[in-house]
């Protein structure tokens, strides 16, 4: 049994595949095409934190496989009311197939895994958000080729986003340029843990817009992830330089894209002119977690499918 808890569970050619596997999804589900490989099969979401995204990716993909699903957050399950984890984890993972979780500390869906029957997939942690890198590189690939020898540009904070960027960097043969405000870098221990990461898998810059110089993507996220709303204020002021704008798109490739995992703040993290400018791709970005999410249901149920 295998649990999807951060990007370096799977590895570069289960991803290969998962890639592939997902633009069959894709052509299949814009033909119209019935695609039911996981037929009477039932999806647990957990949500700890608010999603929009997440949520109607995974439930409407799941249908669309021919499965069903069940919602729970925090506050409507007795999670809220302090049942443990892992006797949740057993109770669920008796009764469905696989479970999806969004939660706060990675340690928390660990445990769950921990006691869980049933394949877990990470719907974002504190630490790291895999389905979504999963379907930022499902895009890039779709929209320019393969990845690997490719520079992506990190704008903003050393957050989950962050580090899971770095573990897909390390992994599949790519560099990140990363630039944060200082006091918010990215946590190597997070990304790599003990492992030394690749040779000149990411390079830091004080300055967001050397980051951006020469790369064929450039991202960015939130100032304040969910979470750490205490911080707010404190954000705002240590962030202000890190929003992408047209002078940072114009130093990247010419032909060079722009991605957010969403939800935006446009006049903060990125300027209106870039998220709905010609270079962004982000409405692509967030459709294909669906598309990509089906194939990760499906192999972490089914194994590999050849038709
Ligand atoms: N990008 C993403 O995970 O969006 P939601 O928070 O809406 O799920
Ligand atoms: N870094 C953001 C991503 C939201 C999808 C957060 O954790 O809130």
């Amino acid at each position: 049994m295998k649990h999807y808890l951060q990007f370096t569970d799977l590895s570069a050619g289960e991803y290969t595949y998962l890639i592939d596997r997902a633009a069959l999804i894709k052509r299949k589900f814009k033909a119209y095409e019935k695609h039911h490989t996981l037929n009477d099969r039932t999806l647990a979401m957990i949500f700890e934190k608010a999603s929009t995204r997440t949520r109607v990716s995974f439930e409407a993909g799941m249908y669309q496989l021919g499965g069903s699903v069940v919602h729970l957050t925090a506050q409507g399950s007795q999670l809220g009311r302090s049942e443990p984890i892992e006797d949740t984890a057993r109770v669920i993972s008796r009764m469905t197939d696989i479970v999806m979780i969004r939660t706060f500390e990675q340690a928390r869906i660990e445990r769950f895994a921990e006691f869980s029957r049933v394949p877990v997939i990470n719907g974002l942690t504190n630490e790291y958000h895999p389905c979504q890198i999963l379907a930022d590189i499902f895009t890039f690939i779709e929209h320019r080729g393969p990845i690997a020898g490719k520079t992506v540009a990190w704008v903003g904070d050393g957050n989950n986003m962050a580090n899971t960027w770095l573990q897909a960097a390390d992994l599949l043969g790519f560099t990140v340029h990363v630039s944060t405000p200082s006091g918010y870098e990215v946590d190597e221990q997070l990304a790599f843990g003990s492992r030394t990461p690749r040779a000149g898998c990411y390079r830091v810059f004080d300055d967001p817009l050397q980051a951006c110089r020469g790369a064929d993507l450039v991202t960015t996220d939130v100032w304040t992830s969910m979470g750490y709303e205490a911080e707010n204020e404190a954000r705002r002021q240590a962030f202000a330089d890190w929003c992408v704008d047209d002078a940072m798109m114009a130093v990247a490739q010419p032909q060079a894209l722009f991605m957010h995992c969403l939800p935006a703040h446009r006049g903060e993290e990125v300027t209106a002119g870039v998220i709905d400018g010609p270079q962004s791709v982000v409405w692509d970005e967030a459709e294909n977690r669906m598309h990509v999410q089906k194939a990760l249901l499906e192999y972490l149920l089914l194994g590999r499918q050849a038709g």
